[in-house]
C-alpha cells in the first residue's frame, strides 16, 4: 500500500466540488487517511512548490493557493499515487480527458489563471515529502 498527498484548491473548495473530488477517491478504493480544512501560508506553499521557484508561474499559483481555504488530505491505497494522478487528469484541464476530475470540471487555464481543482504528489518521494508539511504530525 502506499500514500498520497491530495489537494482540493480554492476553485475546487469555492466551487463546492470538495465532496465529488472525495467520492471519486474513495469510489476508486483508496482510503483516507486524514483530511483537514484550512488556509494555506506562505511557508506551507513555498516548501510545497519549491520544485517551481522562479518560473513565469510561480508567484500566480501561490498567489493563486492563498486565495481561500483548501481541503488537505492524505489518501492511502494499492498504487494511489499513479492512481489519484490518472483519476485527476492531466495539468491543463483543456487537455484533462473527459472521465477525470480535471477533464469534467475544471475548466479556465492562463498563466495567471492555474485553476485544476486538485493536485496529487507525483512520486513516493514528494508524498512523503508533501504529507511532512501538511500533517507534521503524520
Ligand atoms: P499538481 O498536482 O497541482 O502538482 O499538478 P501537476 O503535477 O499536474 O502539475 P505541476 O506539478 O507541473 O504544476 C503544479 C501546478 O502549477 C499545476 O497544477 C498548475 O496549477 C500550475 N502550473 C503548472 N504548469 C503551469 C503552466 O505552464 N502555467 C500555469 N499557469 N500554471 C501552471
Ligand atoms: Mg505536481
Amino acid at each position: 500500500t502506499e500514500r498520497s498527498l491530495v489537494i482540493v484548491k480554492p476553485d475546487g473548495y469555492r466551487r463546492g466540488l470538495t465532496g465529488e473530488v472525495l467520492r471519486r477517491i474513495e469510489a476508486k478504493g483508496y482510503t483516507l487517511a486524514a483530511l483537514q480544512v484550512t488556509e494555506a501560508t506562505r511557508e506551507q506553499l513555498a516548501e510545497h512548490y519549491a520544485e517551481h521557484e522562479g518560473k513565469p508561474f510561480y508567484e500566480p499559483l501561490v498567489e493563486f493557493m492563498s486565495s481561500g481555504p483548501i481541503v488537505v488530505a492524505v489518501i492511502e491505497g494499492n498504487d494511489c499515487i499513479k492512481g489519484f494522478r490518472s483519476l485527476a487528469g492531466a495539468t491543463n484541464p483543456t487537455e484533462a480527458a473527459p472521465g477525470s476530475i480535471r477533464g469534467d470540471l475544471g475548466r479556465d487555464w492562463g498563466l495567471k489563471v492555474q485553476q485544476n481543482i486538485v493536485h496529487g504528489s507525483d512520486s513516493t518521494e514528494s508524498a512523503e515529502r508533501e504529507i511532512g508539511i501538511w500533517f507534521p504530525n503524520l
